[in-house]
């Protein structure tokens, strides 16, 4: 049987699929000395988060033919010198893509509808808060998508379903992929002067960094929210703290942070208009088993001597 390492363990659901298929080594830890100590003849790495697999790794597994990831990202790969070796990196693009989604309506209405205040406000005893009128509904409001890739289009056709109004600015989509009920922006300051709502997902590339900057903030309404669950370096986030402890936007909702875990003294931790979640967006319950499963169903592809769906290196190594 073919030895499959694991550097982190994977819930049972994976397991389960892999045990009579392969043998199962899961390291000390998930550090380089780790893996490397047990990857001399190993087949397949299966890869959460924690452990990077390195050139020295890769240069310590004669045998390895595939490295399979739990998720779409595979920057803990060095990708270039699996590529010289021949081993395939394997991803799930868009596995996440319905959780972040989701992430971001609650995040929507949870600042719409001011949960954290609410839930406080039953907590210390001052239940005839409720006749103040602090909460909004979505229906009728305008939610401006910056990025109408896999998530902001699974976040388009919810909040179309809520009765909202749908701004889109994304230069590199298609007009193929274009939708009547939706209008397109020709440039990010309409998106930004206009919205109600505004959401950003775009990847962090580097045209990208601090995308949402000083400027595009004092175009907002004061009334508005800017919801995050794309990555921390899109926002200028000084200029949004501001912003915020300022009262010139409504709010924000954040899962992604310029730096991550954010520092306990980061003043955004003491604004009552601002909801945070710890880069969680992704982290379902469900999403959880179909990242391992998915990435374990790629490895036995390998076993079984087919080629799995989803490999970065594909043309570097000639597959197609
Ligand atoms: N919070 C989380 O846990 C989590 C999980 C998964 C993905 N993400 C992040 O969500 C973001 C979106 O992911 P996706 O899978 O939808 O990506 P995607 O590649 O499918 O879509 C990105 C879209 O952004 C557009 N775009 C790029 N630059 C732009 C710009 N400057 N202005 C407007 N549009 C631009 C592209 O044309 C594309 O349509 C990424 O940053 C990803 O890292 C976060």
């Amino acid at each position: 049987m073919e030895k499959v390492l694991l550097p982190e363990r994977i819930i049972d659901e994976g397991l389960e699929l892999l045990k009579d298929k392969a043998e199962i080594i899961i390291t000390k830890d998930a550090s380089e000395q780790s893996i490397i100590d047990e990857v001399s003849d190993t087949f397949a790495i299966i890869l959460r988060s924690k452990a990077k697999i390195t050139r020295s790794i890769i240069e310590a597994a004669p045998k390895l033919k595939v490295i399979s990831r739990t998720g779409a990202g595979y920057d803990n790969v060095d990708v270039q010198a699996a590529t010289e070796h021949n081993v395939m990196v394997c991803n799930l693009p868009g596995i996440n893509t319905v959780a972040v989604a989701e992430h971001t309506i609650s995040l929507m209405l949870a600042l719409l509808k001011q949960l954290p205040k609410m839930d406080l406000y039953v907590r210390n005893g001052q239940w005839g808060k409720r006749s103040e009128f602090i909460s909004e509904e979505a229906f009728g409001k305008t939610i401006g998508i910056v990025g109408l890739g896999k998530i902001g289009r699974e976040v388009m056709f919810r909040c179309k379903s809520m009765g909202m109004h749908v701004l889109v600015y994304d230069p590199y989509v298609e007009n193929a992929l274009k939708d009547n009920d939706i209008r397109f922006c020709n440039d990010v300051e309409t998106l930004f002067t206009q919205s109600d709502v505004i959401t950003l997902h775009v990847p962090n590339i580097p045209e990208n960094k601090k995308m949402v900057d000083e400027h595009l903030i004092r175009l907002m309404k004061p009334t508005a929210y800017i919801i995050n669950t794309s990555r921390g370096e899109v926002i200028d986030q000084g200029a949004l703290t501001s912003a915020l402890k300022e009262h010139r936007i409504a709010g924000a909702g954040l899962d992604v942070f310029a730096q991550e875990p954010i520092e306990q003294d980061d003043p955004l931790l003491t604004l009552d208009n601002v909801i945070l979640t710890p880069h969680a967006a992704a982290l379902t319950k469900e999403s959880g088993i179909k990242m391992t499963v998915e990435a374990v169903k790629q490895v036995i592809d390998c076993l079984e001597g087919r080629i799995p769906p989803y490999i970065v290196n594909r043309r570097e190594l000639h597959l197609e």
